[in-house]
């Protein structure tokens, strides 16, 4: 008799990451081009292919943005070829669109699935405050406690002093106080110009040369920070921030709660999620596409899974010349 207790179940994240690996495929012929629209229409046009061969019923809860806007991968939009399991997925098929047009570092094509209903929908809610870091310092995650006040109690549960504290930050007007106050406070600040799902997971690693992400980015960044966070280990506080008062009162008028903090578990419930990411350019996180000549490609993927905490680094050779039609075309 089967012992099903025992007998490994199927990790989705191990089919997405072919799915993400398209998208980078895809966006990676671009890099450098200039052209942040058409390096993140090649990603989508990729990913929905690849997505389209995935066994499960998923409906897009993050994606492009709605229909009118986005004719792929909109909010909304069911993709996978309809056979269970029921999921909600997240997507950014590049995420880092300015990064990849201008070949800067840390672009990435990525990910999130959880079961029907698990994920945060942000409605009207583009932005949000994000703090994360390691798990030791998880109850220090505070976004009503001054930022530079956060850097010194990490410093005092790490035992370190307040200068080997670094804090990875958007580098937007925005943020202009928060710098000053994190540089105040005699922690250090790296500045970053897009990509904080990369920085989020960063700030969440061992061994990273950063402690914290702090700062108002994209709130689909942050639902998929948190899936990843969930396998990874760490942890993320939200706070949806509104930038003007017609999108602050379309979010109270949906009913969002704009004081609530919002953890890595709020924004993807459960313990059953997936995550993948592919890196488009070389960053700290993940080596970016490389071709090596003779239509083959080389990617590196992290694939997670919350429930198990299995997280795998993935390097994979692509050879056109073997790839099926669609898959073909990712080579440009
Ligand atoms: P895109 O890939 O859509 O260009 O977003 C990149 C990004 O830097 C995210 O990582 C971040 O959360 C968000 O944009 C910040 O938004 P803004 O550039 O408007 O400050």
């Amino acid at each position: 008799m089967t012992d099903t207790a025992s007998t490994p179940d199927r990790n989705l994240a191990l089919e997405l990451v072919r799915v993400t690996e398209a998208g980078a495929l895809a966006a990676a012929r671009l890099v450098g081009m200039g052209d942040k629209e058409a390096a993140d229409q090649a990603a989508v046009d990729a990913m929905r292919l690849a997505l389209a061969r995935v066994q499960m019923d998923g409906v897009v809860v993050i994606g492009e943005g709605e229909k009118d806007e986005a004719p792929m991968l909109y909010n909304g939009e069911h993709v996978g070829d309809g056979s269970p399991p029921e999921v909600d997925i997240a997507v950014d098929p590049l995420e880092g669109t300015t990064l990849t047009a201008k070949g800067m570092p840390s672009a990435l094509s990525v990910i999130a699935i959880a079961p029907r209903g698990a994920m945060f929908d942000p409605g009207p809610c583009v932005y949000m405050e994000k703090l994360a870091g390691e798990a030791d310092v998880a109850d220090l995650l505070d976004l009503d406690v001054p930022i530079g006040e956060v850097c010194r109690k990490v410093a005092e549960r790490r035992g370190i002093g307040v200068r080997d504290v670094m804090v990875v930050v958007l580098d937007r007007p925005r943020h202009a106080e928060g710098i000053a106050a994190i540089r105040e406070a005699g922690a250090r600040v790296r500045l970053i110009s897009d990509g904080d799902v990369s920085a989020a997971l960063l700030a969440v690693s061992e061994r990273s040369p950063v402690s914290l992400l702090w700062g108002v980015g994209g709130t689909p960044e942050g639902v998929i920070s948190a899936a990843a966070i969930k396998a990874i280990g760490g942890a993320l506080v939200g706070r949806l921030w509104p930038r003007d008062d017609t999108e602050r009162q379309a979010a109270l008028d949906a009913g969002y709660d704009l004081d609530r903090q919002l953890t890595q578990d709020d924004l993807v419930k459960g313990d059953d999620c997936f995550f993948s990411a592919t890196g488009v350019t070389d960053g700290d996180v993940l080596q970016g596409v490389r071709y090596e000549g003779a239509g083959v490609a080389s990617t590196e993927s992290i694939v997670m899974r919350s429930r198990s905490g299995t997280v795998r680094r993935i390097k994979a050779r692509h050879n056109r010349a073997k790839m099926r039609t669609f898959a073909t075309g990712l080579f440009g």
